[in-house]
């Protein structure tokens, strides 16, 4: 029944992005779906993000995260950062830099952002993270952005339903 739902919900649009994350000379980041534009003046974004992430605590402390903008081709790159920095040092195997606001950057990403935290609203099992865009920049134009309903089932999501859903 949850596969189902879940194709529901993939009919949702969005993006595919990796966060880079820093606090006191740990560097991490994560892939992230959940991620839209909230306002244009101040100009804010909102990321949902599970607070059991690694990468939770490091934008708490720092109050600052990066977003890169995967293109159409890096489906393995938004795996390899879907894993948990538990397991692996995801920044290890893959070419970054520091961004302005020195949140790790990756120099392969469609584009990049560096966010300041605002505030946070808790949202079920996760947290709306509110944060202004401070800085940016576009690596590629020629090529499309990597939709979230192009990477299946990736994220292991179409578990998580709840089955009270109706459909
Ligand atoms: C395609 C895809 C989209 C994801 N979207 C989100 C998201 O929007 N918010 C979130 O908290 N986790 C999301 N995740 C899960 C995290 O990337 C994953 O749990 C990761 O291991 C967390 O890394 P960390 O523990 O090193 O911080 C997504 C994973 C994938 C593969």
């Amino acid at each position: 029944m949850s596969n189902s739902i879940s194709r529901i919900f993939r009919c949702l649009s969005h993006g595919v992005y990796v966060i880079g994350v820093s606090n006191g000379g740990k560097y991490n980041a994560f892939t992230a779906a959940w991620l839209t534009q909230v306002s244009f003046d101040p100009l804010l974004l909102a990321l949902s993000i599970n607070p059991s992430h690694s990468s939770w605590p490091l934008i708490k402390a720092s109050g600052r995260f990066s977003v890169n903008v995967l293109n159409s081709e890096q489906q393995e790159m938004a795996a390899h950062f879907g894993k948990p920095a538990l397991e692996i040092d995801k920044l290890g195997s893959v070419a970054w830099r520091l961004s302005p606001a020195q949140m790790p950057i990756l120099d392969h990403a469609l584009a990049w952002m560096d966010c300041e935290y605002s505030h946070e609203t808790p949202a079920g099992d996760h947290l709306v993270v509110i944060a202004r865009v401070n800085a940016g920049k576009l690596n590629q134009s020629a090529i499309a952005p990597l939709l979230y309903r192009d990477t299946g089932n990736m994220d292991g999501s179409s578990a998580l339903f709840p089955e009270s859903f109706q459909h």
